[in-house]
């Protein structure tokens, strides 16, 4: 099956340094279609230049957070990952009864993702799932397993989500996406950290999830964030001459 990755990215100074990561990984992975959405109102050049040298099949889209919903505690990237989705259905719209064999994922731009993390979800029938690491206020987050399924979660945030995993901690089958035709995120009555769980409830359920990574007992994946960068010495009048791609 190929794996598609959904990206939403946004601009900042360590955008590139972030897909530059990001396509290091995915270029060793093999059948991995990149569907990168940027939060913008267009396509960047930064960004389109960046992909047209990245070696990757990949497909660039774009949609603009509303300005309304930047603010800190709502969830992000809620408009791009949609728009990630809405372009798979688009692309395999006459494959409903049988899709070609496909796994999608959500993978920030941010996050650091071990090779092994692919080969396990390339096997995903319909909702797989697997610990991910630094979430949570803990070194990781798990679902717990026994007999082969999962019975509850290892959390330190909000154990009462009924999915209580980070958007790193599951992939979903190309053919769940397409019987399932309206699942998308939602902003309405969406509170932080719930977006996974709003997702998820509307195309599986808890008992139906399937265990990866040695029943969820290896971290695969983790939740890095990258430090904001220190700009204070960028001079205001005297810039450099040359112009810089960064
Ligand atoms: C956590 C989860 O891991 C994310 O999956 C979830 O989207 C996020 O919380 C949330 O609050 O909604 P966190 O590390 O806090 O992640 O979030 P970021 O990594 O800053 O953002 C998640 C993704 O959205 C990244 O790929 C980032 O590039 C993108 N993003 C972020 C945008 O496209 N626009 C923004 O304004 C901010
Ligand atoms: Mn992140």
């Amino acid at each position: 099956p190929t794996i598609y990755a959904i990206t939403p990215t946004y601009s900042r100074p360590v955008q590139k340094a972030e897909l530059t990561r990001l396509a290091n990984t995915f270029r060793q992975v093999a059948q991995l279609h990149w569907i990168l959405v940027e939060d913008a109102a267009a396509r960047s050049e930064l960004v389109s230049r960046f992909l047209a040298r990245a070696g990757l099949p990949c497909t660039h889209l774009h949609v603009p957070t509303p300005r309304r919903y930047k603010r800190p505690g709502l969830p992000r990237a809620t408009e791009q990952r949609n728009a990630g989705l809405a372009w798979l259905r688009q692309r395999h719209r006459h494959q409903h009864q049988r899709a070609q064999p496909g796994v999608l994922f959500f993978a920030d731009d941010d996050n650091t993702y071990s090779l092994e993390l692919f080969q396990e979800m390339r096997t995903t029938r319909k909702v797989s799932v697997w610990p991910v690491g630094l979430v949570g206020g803990r070194r990781y987050e798990r679902p717990l397993v026994e007999n082969g399924k999962v019975v509850g979660w290892y959390t330190g945030w909000r154990a009462d989500r009924p999915f209580a995993i980070d958007m790193a901690g599951f992939a979903v089958s190309l053919q769940v996406i397409l019987s399932n035709p309206k699942a998308v995120f939602k902003r309405r009555g969406s509170q932080p950290g719930m977006q996974e769980s709003d997702f998820l409830k509307q195309i599986t359920t808890v008992e139906e999830l399937e265990p990866k990574a040695s029943n969820c007992t290896k971290v695969l994946v983790w939740h890095t964030r990258t430090e904001k960068v220190n700009l204070a010495n960028e001079p205001k009048y005297h810039l450099d001459t040359v112009k810089i791609e960064v």
